[in-house]
């Protein structure tokens, strides 16, 4: 523990983990004024930057890497981020948070979110990063709702996820969309929320990665729209953005802002896995009444042997099961990789023996809301039961309805291993013969 004095306008920049008491003076900090007796913490491998108000006296307790110093301001983007957030009237607004990866996205939702608390709002707080959620596990697009003081994300209780089945949202964006539409309204009319600020992901300069912001923007019924722009990146988008009936606010990104890699993201999910699924159970699932919706396996025509006979020497491979559906069949068979074949004008998606071992799921309500995430073990065809690892703690087994196969592949040890790309391609050859709903 260690006490430090500061003058009056000066900046802070504190690593986590940390935890800071005011004793005397006042702290601005994310958009909170924080006065003598109030505190706040900052996480590990996180950095936020304060400012004292006037004369200040605080406590801190330093974690290991944590780290406090004071910085010149004169680059610090504090003021004119404030500045900029304050032309917003956040009552019955709702906010989209736009820009690249760690230009501070997340930061200016988080200070959104206390403008709306200070306010005397009940703020709908959208984290719509599938890769790094702070609301939810990762995979998810998840919703809450704040009524105090944050300095981070994570500090919400999470009330709402959607499964979207990645982390990497270029391959799942229209389902996100939807998703997203759908939980923001969710929000407004069964949480009768006052505001809502949503956080997007950094994917933002390929065309499809516009159109989805557009689309975001549009959908959601967004009133202001916050760019972080950082160089040129965000060009492109704020052009489109300029387009529409949507007021667009452009603020500059922090010049120290802590960058993190891609291993760094990936290690941060699969704790977010582990964190979530461990200590875990085995839950017998029977497909037969709460199907795969992206699969719907033991629903369909089953060959007899005969026609099965003719099908495996016809693909000149062994096939462990076959199931087919109007023009679209789905085998287990000897092959290395996914593939699709055409005998007889029907398509046949075959995948590998174990193709199911490890792949992150759903466990889904009527709604397709999330229930839980899993971990799929094992199908056992001969009697359409599977194994799936659920959270130990997880009992609202009566309420899932269905299972929603993820695209995420993990280990034992919850380490991503591989990106399952072909469950898109099973699910269009599905769509493309109406076998599977449109859900959503
Ligand atoms: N004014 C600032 N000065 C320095 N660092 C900052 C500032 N604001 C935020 N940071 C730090 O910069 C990092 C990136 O910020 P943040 O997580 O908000 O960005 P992001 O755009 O949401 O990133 P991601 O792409 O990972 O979602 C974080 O560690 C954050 O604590
Ligand atoms: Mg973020």
């Amino acid at each position: 523990m260690e006490i430090q004095s500061i003058g009056p306008n000066e900046f802070l920049s504190i690593d986590g983990p940390a935890s800071v008491r005011v004793i005397d003076g006042r702290l601005y900090v994310l958009g909170v004024e924080y006065g003598p007796g109030s505190s706040f913490t900052v996480m590990r491998g996180r950095r936020i930057i304060a400012k004292s108000l006037s004369e200040c006296k605080i406590e801190t307790v330093l974690g290991p890497d944590g780290k406090i110093e004071t910085i010149n301001g004169a680059n610090e983007v504090i003021d004119i981020w404030d500045k900029a957030l304050s032309t917003i009237r956040l009552r019955n607004s709702t906010v989209v948070v736009m820009g690249a990866m760690d230009v501070g996205k997340t930061t200016v939702t988080t200070i959104l979110v206390n403008k709306g608390v200070k306010e005397g709002l009940k703020v709908g707080v959208i984290d719509g990063d599938p890769g790094q959620n702070d609301i939810g596990p990762p995979t998810t697009i998840s919703a809450s709702i704040a009524t105090s003081f944050i300095t981070h994300l994570t500090q919400l209780r999470n009330l709402r996820s959607i499964f979207v089945k990645t982390t990497s949202i270029e391959h799942v964006w229209d389902y996100v969309l939807n998703s997203m539409t759908k939980i923001v309204n969710e929000l407004w009319h069964n949480y009768n929320v006052d505001a809502v600020v949503i956080n997007t992901d950094g994917w933002i300069s390929e065309e499809n990665a516009i159109k989805f912001k557009l689309e975001l923007t549009r959908r959601t019924g967004a009133n202001h729209v916050v760019v972080i722009k950082r160089g040129d990146e965000s060009t492109d988008l704020l052009k489109e953005l300029m387009k529409i009936a949507v007021n667009v606010i452009t603020i500059p990104s922090p010049p120290n802002a802590r960058v993190r890699d891609r291993d760094d993201r990936k290690i941060r999910r699969e704790m977010g896995y582990s964190k979530y699924l461990m200590p875990s159970r085995e839950l017998n699932v029977n497909l037969r009444e709460k199907p795969i919706v992206n699969l719907p396996l033991f629903n369909g025509l089953r060959y007899d042997n005969y026609i099965t006979r003719l099908i495996r020497r016809s693909l000149n491979m062994a096939i462990h099961y076959i199931e087919q559906w109007r023009g679209a069949a789905v085998a287990i068979g000897n092959v290395k990789d996914f593939q699709i074949r055409n005998i007889g004008g029907v398509n046949i998606a075959i995948l590998p023996m174990n193709w199911e071992r490890g792949l992150l799921v759903a466990l889904e309500d009527r709604d397709n809301y999330l229930l839980s995430l899993g971990v799929l073990r094992k199908i056992y065809y001969n009697t359409g039961k599977a194994v799936i690892s659920v959270p130990k703690t997880f009992i609202n087994e009566g309420l899932v309805d269905h299972i929603r196969l993820g695209m995420i592949r993990v280990n034992d040890n919850y380490e991503e291993v591989e990106k399952v790309l072909y469950i898109n391609r099973i699910e269009s050859l599905l769509s493309s013969q109406n076998i599977l709903e449109n859900s959503n």
